[in-house]
């Protein structure tokens, strides 16, 4: 009897690189699931784009059309829900999602965020980083609770800061070991859920 795929379900605001390493791990044989819809705030979002070009699904929920943010979590969970998700993956998902939505997906949500965890939560990671002096840097994926980028943390990848690194350089040197650590986070899931 063949054993029903892994499901997932991805959120993101802006570019999508970060979905786009999903895909090609999972044509690649390394993350036995399957994307089964892609969701954005953003209707011009990258990450729409690269779904589509993909195959996959893909769906705008625009805040404004929503009278607040609870609203707008229902209406667009209420979609998420009906693609029956194994794992839903915030990857570059710039919203603050209510209490509510997060409680019902407890430990069925993970998050990728580019700082080692519990150090910058919330924006600018890289910046406070660099301004903290701090030599080392680098990224986390977690278990998403009501907290901004707080619950506890499955995986992390660590680069060193150099000297004359800015928030840009910095960002872009951890970029693709932020698509590995997504990867390897979601293949381990995958892989334990059967
Ligand atoms: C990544 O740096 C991720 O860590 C952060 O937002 C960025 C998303 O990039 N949460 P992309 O849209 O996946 O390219």
């Amino acid at each position: 009897m063949s054993v029903p795929r892994f499901r997932i379900v991805v959120l993101a605001s802006g570019r999508g690189s970060n979905l786009a390493a999903l895909i090609r791990a999972i044509n690649d044989g390394i993350v036995p699931a399957d994307i089964v819809g892609v969701f954005s705030d953003k209707p011009a979002a990258g990450a729409l784009a690269i779904a589509e070009a993909a195959g996959i699904p893909a769906h705008a929920v625009a805040p404004k059309s929503f009278a607040d943010r609870t609203t707008f979590d229902d209406a667009l969970f209420a979609a998420v829900e009906k693609m029956a998700p194994d794992l839903i993956v915030l990857a570059g998902f710039m919203r603050i999602l209510s209490s509510s939505v997060v409680a019902r997906h407890a430990g069925r949500m993970i998050n990728i965020h580019p700082s080692l965890l519990p150090k910058y939560p919330g924006l600018d990671t890289h910046q406070r980083a660099i301004d903290a002096g701090d030599t080392e840097h680098g990224a986390s994926v977690h278990w998403v609770i009501p907290e901004l980028d707080a619950g506890s943390v499955i995986d992390q990848v660590r680069l060193g800061v150099l000297p004359d690194d800015t928030a840009s350089t910095l960002a872009a040197r951890l970029l693709p070991l932020e698509h590995e650590l997504l990867v390897r986070v979601v293949a381990r899931l995958a892989r334990s859920s059967h």
